[in-house]
């Protein structure tokens, strides 16, 4: 079974991340971290109180999705919990992903500041060679951001952001999501049709 990273950071559009999460754990182990802004922004624009009870809270919003029993292969990790299995090397994974990711936690990874467990797993993806896809979620972007961006693209990060495309015909928000979280599935080379393709 594959096992991925994911990391959902305070930016606007953690929904994107969540649906990435629902994907991913259709058949794999998802490791999540959560910052603590992501769980507010989650409160405000999700409605899914994760302040308390995280797990329980993301297994809600799975069941009501109709996705509840994937929970068995979701493993929530504190962001401040360096000690977690994902914080190693010698752990192995598939893939990290960072959906949405702020311009701080952007800045972190590009100085190799590993501070907390979301910039440490990555910075650890970026030492052991293995795929890093980074969702930047920021407008309009300063030289700052697009200079992180530059230096972790030349490292072979994939920077993916939240950008809109509109030949797949979005009539809802939720078509919306689908096709920036299916952008961002493509670089996993996953099947899947959250959307249309071109041609
Ligand atoms: C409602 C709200 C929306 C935000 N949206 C963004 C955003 O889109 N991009 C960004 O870089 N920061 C955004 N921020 C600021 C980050 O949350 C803040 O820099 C935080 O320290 C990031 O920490 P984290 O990367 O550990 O989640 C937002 C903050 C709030 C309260």
């Amino acid at each position: 079974m594959k096992r991925y990273i994911l990391a959902i950071t305070g930016a606007t559009g953690p929904i994107i991340g969540l649906r990435v999460l629902e994907c991913l754990l259709r058949d794999a182990e998802v490791h999540l971290v959560i910052s603590r802004p992501a769980v507010s922004i989650i409160g405000d624009e999700v409605g899914i109180d994760l302040s308390t009870k995280a797990y329980d809270g993301l297994k809600g919003w799975l069941e009501q999705r109709g996705s509840g029993p994937s929970c068995e292969r979701l493993r929530l990790h504190d962001e401040r919990d360096l000690w977690a299995p994902v914080s190693s090397g010698s752990f192995e994974i598939d893939a990290m992903l960072i959906v949405p990711c702020t311009m701080k936690t952007l800045s972190a990874i590009a100085n190799g500041y590993a501070d907390g467990l979301i910039e440490r797993a990555a910075d650890v993806a970026i030492k052991e060679g293995r795929p890093l896809v980074v969702s930047p979620r920021e407008t309009p972007f300063s030289a700052v951001h697009l200079e992180n961006m530059l230096k972790l693209a030349r490292l072979g990060v994939r920077i993916v952001p939240p950008v809109a495309g509109f030949y797949s015909r979005p009539e809802t928000v939720d078509d919306m999501v689908d096709f920036l979280a299916g952008r961002i599935l493509d670089q996993l080379r996953m099947d899947h049709a959250l959307y249309r393709r071109w041609g």
